[in-house]
């Protein structure tokens, strides 16, 4: 089977500092994989990698077995690789409304923007009663939904989705993940970088355990319902 996505042996670097060494992780077609791993080991930096932010000063990055290593970030979105990042990723003073008009006017035409307003509001419907509100006055957890809801419209091949929870409520945390689960179901392979376990052992099949930039364990999301919870994450 050819991996939705896929790192072979990459390495990377920020100026004389070395993030990442060796790392191999695929993600084949329909499959969720958590990327685990304490603060700095490189979950980041591989999401980076893999989504075109990064160029990996060694190694290949295959998406659906076409080389993307060093291409630009535009050119795997449009291969179907969409990053969640870190962090809000809004347009500060445009409204909820124009934010995703933006995305939907790129993604699908003038013509294509209504109906996935229709529906993104659906999905999320606090969006819907915010429109008009300038997205950076927007909670964090409702800037993430806002995230979300372009990323969930688009219906990517690939979602890396970095640190979806963090800091959110958990009753905003189980309703992305609802999402996420709706994505999967629809075909996106999934590589959901988690510092909070849980919520990611039960998405996902598959997990790679991260180290000072080199994968250290990998296995079912059931073999490292023990491991991985011991290892690095007390509060799991
Ligand atoms: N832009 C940068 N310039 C220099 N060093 C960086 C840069 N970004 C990350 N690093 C370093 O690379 C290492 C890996 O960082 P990365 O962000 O990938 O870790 P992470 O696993 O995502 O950590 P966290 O769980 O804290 O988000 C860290 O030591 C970090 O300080
Ligand atoms: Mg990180």
């Amino acid at each position: 089977m050819t991996a939705a996505i896929e790192l072979r042996d990459v390495a990377a670097a920020y100026g004389p500092f070395r993030a990442l060494f060796d790392v191999s992780i695929a993600v084949e077609p329909g499959e969720a994989v958590a990327l685990v791993g304490s603060n700095g080991a490189g979950k980041t930096t591989v999401a980076r990698v893999a989504s075109g932010l990064v160029k990996p000063t060694d190694g290949q990055v295959l998406v659906n077995g076409a080389d993307m290593t060093g291409k630009r970030p535009y050119a795997l979105a449009r291969a179907g690789v969409a990053h969640a990042t870190e962090g809000r990723s809004v347009f500060a003073t445009l409204s909820v409304e124009e934010n995703l008009t933006l995305s939907f006017r790129r993604l699908f035409g003038r013509g294509g923007v209504r109906s996935h307003l229709d529906e993104a509001y659906e999905m999320f419907p606090v969006l819907g009663r915010r429109k008009e509100q300038a997205a950076g006055t927007l909670s964090g957890g409702e800037q993430r939904m806002l995230s979300m809801a372009r990323v969930m419209v688009e219906k990517p091949k690939v979602l890396i989705a970095d640190e979806l929870s963090l800091g959110l409520a958990p009753i905003i945390v189980d309703e992305l993940y609802a999402t996420l689960e709706r994505l999967r179901a629809e075909g996106t392979s999934l590589l959901i970088v988690e510092q909070q376990v849980t919520h990611a052992l039960a998405l996902c099949d598959r997990v790679v355990l991260l180290a000072h930039g080199s994968v250290e364990w990998t296995g079912t999301s059931e073999e490292a319902a023990g491991v991985v919870t011991e290892v690095f994450s007390p509060v799991g």
